[in-house]
């Protein structure tokens, strides 16, 4: 026959005893909201979509008084040069056309920063690997003052009257 230890008597302020089963219960349930927590923290950090809206392919330009004929001038923030000249003023593209990199003002036109095309000041290529001529975008009057639409080209030779 065998004879158990004696239990040591309980008091009152001792925890209720918990049962194996109920402790790993507890102890899944915890770590199953612990999981869903961490889970929902790292949806929150992660990176907001980084769509934003475009600046619009139109826009108003203010041309300098003292813009000599032939002088190119380029609206901060845009990819285009605006001329004005005797038979009117017309926009040269600034994107070049061989992989699309922005080309620089030079002396004698412009030059591409990537693969060195040099470009006339009307867009034509003197120098490749740029394939074809820098494009001219459409420019018209909106009462007094003058709009640029980056989004449409037009055959290069076309000049708005000022
Ligand atoms: S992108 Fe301009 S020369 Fe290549």
């Amino acid at each position: 026959m065998t004879t158990h230890p004696a239990q040591p008597p309980r008091s009152r302020l001792d925890p209720e005893p918990i049962s194996r089963r109920d402790f790993l219960g507890q102890a899944a349930w915890w770590t199953a909201l612990s999981v869903l927590g961490f889970a929902t923290l790292g949806i929150l950090r992660l990176p907001k979509a980084a769509v934003l809206s475009s600046p619009s392919k139109k826009f108003r330009v203010k041309l300098p008084d003292s813009l000599a004929p032939g002088q190119p001038f380029i609206p901060p923030g845009r990819s285009v040069a605006v001329y004005r000249d005797a038979e009117g003023i017309y926009a040269v593209s600034l994107r070049c056309t061989h992989l699309g990199c922005i080309v620089k003002s030079s002396p004698d036109g412009f030059e591409c920063p990537c693969h060195g095309s040099q470009f006339a000041p009307d867009g034509t290529v003197r120098k490749g690997p740029a394939p074809v001529r820098l494009p001219w975008h459409k420019v018209t009057f909106s009462g007094d003052q003058l709009v640029v639409d980056e989004g449409e080209t037009v055959p290069p030779g076309t000049k708005v009257s000022a």
